[in-house]
């Protein structure tokens, strides 16, 4: 039985990868001239909006005597440490002045950077680019673009509807993502008299397949006891309902499902914010039941008993974890979870080397387990 390498023991840089895009916060707490505090991956960060509501993300330490810049001012365009009045323009981080120059002073001040990052607002959060670490003792320097925009959630209508959920979890990035992918779980943990109990479990047979970063459950009809499905029955037949779920690197699991002209997509992000602690943040886009009232707040309760039971049982585990325990992938129903680990080592071992990343899975695989 091979035995799960543990979070806990990983080097930071292993278990929580740069050179990728975050949730920060949701978008609509974010508001104009105002600054906020979040923190992606250890790196503490001031987020903000501008006077025309342009979102922007800096390091939140300033350049000169690392004070926390979420402490200054900001009236919507430069701000200004709270420390001395060195001010800085939000979006490049950038120094514009340092009051206690004199004139003779030639200090080259626009070569002084605050740490910035690439920061888009998409589908109702603040999303923000994480690069990896510089030399270490370089400095900041001006700013570099994303490789590629924010992910988006995928949406096959113009008009469609939006709602967010979040949960905070006191475990690591590892124990976040295996849990969401984790199948064995929802009998014990997602039990509801009205949705199912420990006696509808059965076994499953699904088709997972590789994609760039990470693999796919191939599109197939979903489960009976699935949420969305539960609900899509209403609307179209059985065998017109098809599934796609995918994970890809670093945290990204998407879901869509299509039935005639409704589909219902998501995306939802386990995000680290320190080695012991990750954030849970779900995305749903959908087309129907727009013009029927309470159906999105029905589907939103489900959904928030959902991600609650996950947190709840990570707390709990949690607590378990504190003492190091030794932990085990068994197969199949923790497959996903080795695939997770594989994917993230390889990524890795790519970035080390410089060369193509080697997928650890060479094709088509069928797991089976019982859930
Ligand atoms: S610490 Fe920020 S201006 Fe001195
Ligand atoms: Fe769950």
């Amino acid at each position: 039985m091979p035995d799960l390498d543990p979070p806990q023991r990983q080097a930071t840089d292993a278990l929580m990868l740069t050179g990728f895009w975050y949730r920060a916060l949701p978008a609509d707490r974010v508001h104009r001239n105002q600054l906020h505090k979040a923190t992606l991956p250890e790196i503490p960060l001031v987020i903000g909006r501008d006077r025309v509501g342009q979102p922007f993300a800096l390091r939140d330490s300033c350049p000169h005597r690392g004070m926390p810049l979420n402490c200054g001012k900001f009236e919507g365009e430069n701000l200004e440490c709270g420390y001395h009045g060195w001010q800085f323009d939000v979006h490049n981080g950038q120094c514009q002045l340092i009051p206690s120059l004199t004139s003779d002073q030639n200090l080259k001040v626009d070569r002084i950077y605050a740490g910035s990052y690439p920061c888009e607002d998409q589908d109702g959060f603040i999303w923000v680019y994480i690069h990896d670490p510089g030399a270490p003792g370089a400095g900041f320097a001006p700013p570099t673009d994303a490789p590629d925009p924010a992910p988006q959630v995928e949406k096959f209508t113009s008009k469609y509807k939006l709602a967010y959920l979040q949960a905070e979890m006191p475990v690591s990035i590892d124990h976040g993502i295996i849990g969401l992918m984790d199948p064995a779980h929802g009998p014990f943990v997602h039990q509801a008299w009205w949705w199912r109990t420990q006696h509808s479990i059965h076994e499953k047979k699904k088709n997972f397949e590789p994609i760039p970063n990470g693999f796919r459950m191939a599109a197939h009809t979903p489960s009976s006891n699935s949420a969305p499905y539960k609900l899509l029955r209403l609307y179209a037949d059985a065998d017109s309902i098809t599934t796609t779920i995918d994970f890809v690197l670093p945290n990204i699991r998407t879901e869509t499902i299509r039935a005639g002209k409704y589909w219902f997509s998501s995306l939802t992000t386990v995000t680290p914010i320190t080695r012991s602690h990750c954030r849970i943040d779900v995305v749903a886009a959908w087309n129907l039941f727009r013009w029927v009232p309470f159906v999105p707040d029905v589907l939103k309760f489900v959904f928030a008993k959902f991600v609650e039971q996950d947190r709840r049982t990570m707390e709990l585990q949690a607590e378990g974890l504190k003492h190091n325990p030794h932990l085990m992938l068994i197969d199949d129903a923790d497959r996903p979870a080795k695939w997770y680990f594989q994917l993230k080592a390889a990524h890795l071992e790519a970035k080390r080397t410089g060369s193509e990343m080697k997928h650890p899975m060479q094709g088509p695989v069928t797991l089976r387990w019982r859930s």
